[in-house]
């Protein structure tokens, strides 16, 4: 698959090394292609971009920039690049300001979440979250003690979330589906928690298992 990842920060680069790794070709799209010229080269045949050239080449696309410019980003790649593509949403919709005692505060209100605004505004596109709550360090095969953690997902869109399952599976992680679009209220905020044991002792090596009874 030909996967147009838009970002240029340790996720987009994170999950773009892991395509490469399972055989899809990839493209990072930033505004600034010039800083992601020595990355390209260490991991060609890897290209970079424009966000709406990488939004073009990708037949599925990757949303890993900052949460408050996630809006942005889309209309620089351009809503006709989006049409009828699955968009992983690996965004936070982190808040400027240091955490309060290692608990990040997050600009969307109760009730809502980021998917929800980008899902709205971007239609045609065909968002699923995932890759949120977890570090850029263990997107890509992680190992942990207690075996392949959970990722929670989430969209609209039954097709979108079996072709991101696929990816996940290749990823090494067991997905969990959380249903549709609104679910993001809650596979959100788990960047929250997820930080927390980072902020407050330095501990960033850890993701989430669902365990059934
Ligand atoms: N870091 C992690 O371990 C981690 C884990 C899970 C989820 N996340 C989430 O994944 C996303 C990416 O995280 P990151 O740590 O890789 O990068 P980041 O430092 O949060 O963001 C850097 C990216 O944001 C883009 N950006 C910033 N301002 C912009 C604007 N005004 N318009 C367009 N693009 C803009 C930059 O684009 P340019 O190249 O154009 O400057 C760059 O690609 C975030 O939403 C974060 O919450 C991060």
């Amino acid at each position: 698959m030909k996967v147009g990842l838009l970002g240029s920060g340790d996720v987009a680069k994170s999950l773009a090394a892991g395509f490469l790794k399972h055989g899809h070709e990839v493209m990072l799209g930033t505004r600034e292609a010039s800083k992601l010229a020595g990355w390209a080269g260490e991991h060609r045949p890897a290209r970079a971009g424009a966000l709406a050239d990488a939004a073009a080449f990708g037949e599925a696309l990757v949303l890993a920039v900052k949460g408050i410019a996630a809006a942005d980003a889309l209309r620089g790649a351009g809503a006709a690049n989006l049409a009828g593509k699955v968009v992983i949403d690996a965004t936070n919709p982190i808040a400027d300001g240091p955490p309060v005692n290692g608990v990040l505060s997050f600009f969307t209100g109760p009730g809502e979440s980021l998917m929800e605004r980008l899902q709205r505004e971007f239609a045609a596109g065909r968002f699923v979250k995932a890759f949120n709550s977890v570090g850029s360090g263990s997107m890509v095969n992680p190992r942990f003690a207690g075996g392949a953690p959970s990722m929670f997902i989430c969209g609209n869109d039954a097709a979108a979330k079996k072709t991101v399952t696929g990816i996940l599976d290749q990823f090494g992680w067991e997905t969990v589906d959380m249903g549709s679009v609104e679910a993001a209220r809650a596979i959100e905020p788990l960047c929250i928690l997820w930080c927390i044991p980072g902020f407050l002792r330095n501990e960033w090596s850890h993701a989430f298992k669902l365990l059934r009874g």
